[in-house]
């Protein structure tokens, strides 16, 4: 049996924690999709074909190769998405337990919806405090984000 673990998120950019946790599904599921999905609750930066590209670049940079599939899905339910491809299992990353708080009923609605899991990964503490909306404003503000992007993320924001 082909197992499939759904990544979820905004991507709005990718950041190295991002990379960190898709990287470690990679290892722990047969098959990985990581799914740009447009969250209502945040003012996007990026449109959803660029945070695609970007993800693509940045995966492939990094060498994660093989088993990642990049998509976005933007009509109904998550848990369809999942569904329509097979998958049982969404990953998170945690950071705190602020994201504890916020992911968990999430994933307890996606499980009562769906029967679909919500599995949480820790990251790398180098990447602990690293998110996409320190990104934005950092880069807005014309920070050096270098460290906390992939290399295509940090030449994209140079060039906007
Ligand atoms: O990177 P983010 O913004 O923290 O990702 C949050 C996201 C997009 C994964 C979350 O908002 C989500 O799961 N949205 C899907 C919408 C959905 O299915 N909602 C109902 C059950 S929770």
């Amino acid at each position: 049996m082909n197992r499939i673990a759904v990544v979820p998120g905004s991507f709005d950019p990718v950041t190295l924690g991002h990379l960190d946790v898709i990287e470690r599904a990679a290892g722990l599921w047969d098959e990985v999709h990581v799914v740009v999905v447009h969250n209502p609750d945040k003012s996007a930066l990026l449109p959803i074909a660029q945070r695609v590209a970007l993800l693509e670049r940045s995966i492939e940079d990094a060498g994660i190769v093989g088993n990642i599939v990049i998509a976005s899905w933007s009509v109904g339910l998550l848990v369809d998405y999942c569904t329509d491809v097979g998958a049982h299992v969404l990953v998170k990353g945690i950071r705190s337990s602020v994201d504890v708080a916020y992911e968990t009923p999430m994933a307890i609605v996606n499980r009562h919806l769906a029967e679909v899991e919500t599995v949480f990964l820790l990251p790398n503490p180098a990447n602990a405090h690293v998110s996409s909306s320190l990104v934005r404003q950092v880069s807005a503000l014309g920070g050096d984000v270098s460290p906390y992007v992939p290399p295509a993320v940090h030449e994209y924001l140079q060039e906007t």
